[in-house]
């Protein structure tokens, strides 16, 4: 089973952005527990972020030809972005959205996701946890297990 672990803008930042909301952990290591958790489980996973919408939809557009699910924590972008939404829409692949915070426990602007309905679910303010949470959802999704 393969996977394609997207993050959007300012992710890269993790471990010095608002670490009392986001935590400590850099980006790098967030995805370096993810690897760990998937290798264990059979799972192949490739990572993307960027700061750029366009880019974002694009590596969607191409997951498309090989993945078998898509994590994405859109970040900034899951509050205003319609391409984002409609990408995840086009593409026939099952999607779970991930954020760290507890993004209905924050600003009102947080509270609504353009992409989550385009998602087969969304997991939000578990912090990193969240991506290994994720990952089990897909491969109940996509292999239908139960994960035990
Ligand atoms: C976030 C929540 C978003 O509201 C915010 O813009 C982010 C990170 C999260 O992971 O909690 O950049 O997606």
């Amino acid at each position: 089973m393969k996977v394609l672990v997207v993050h959007g803008p300012n992710l890269n930042l993790l471990g010095r952005r608002e670490p009392d909301t986001y935590g400590q952990q850099t980006l790098e290591e967030i995805n370096q527990m993810i690897a760990t958790e998937a290798a264990q489980a059979d799972i192949e996973v490739k990572f993307v972020q960027s700061n750029i919408e366009g880019e974002m939809v694009d590596a969607i557009q191409q997951a498309a030809q090989w993945a078998d699910a898509i994590i994405i924590n859109p970040a900034a972008y899951t509050h205003t972005s319609v391409a984002l939404r409609d990408v995840l829409a086009a593409v026939d692949i099952p999607a779970i959205e991930v954020h760290l915070s507890n993004i209905y426990a924050r600003e009102e602007f947080r509270h609504h996701s353009f992409t989550a309905a385009a998602c087969q679910g969304q997991i939000s303010g578990f912090g990193a946890w969240g991506y290994v949470l994720a990952l089990w959802a897909a491969r109940h999704i996509v292999e239908g297990e139960s994960g035990e």
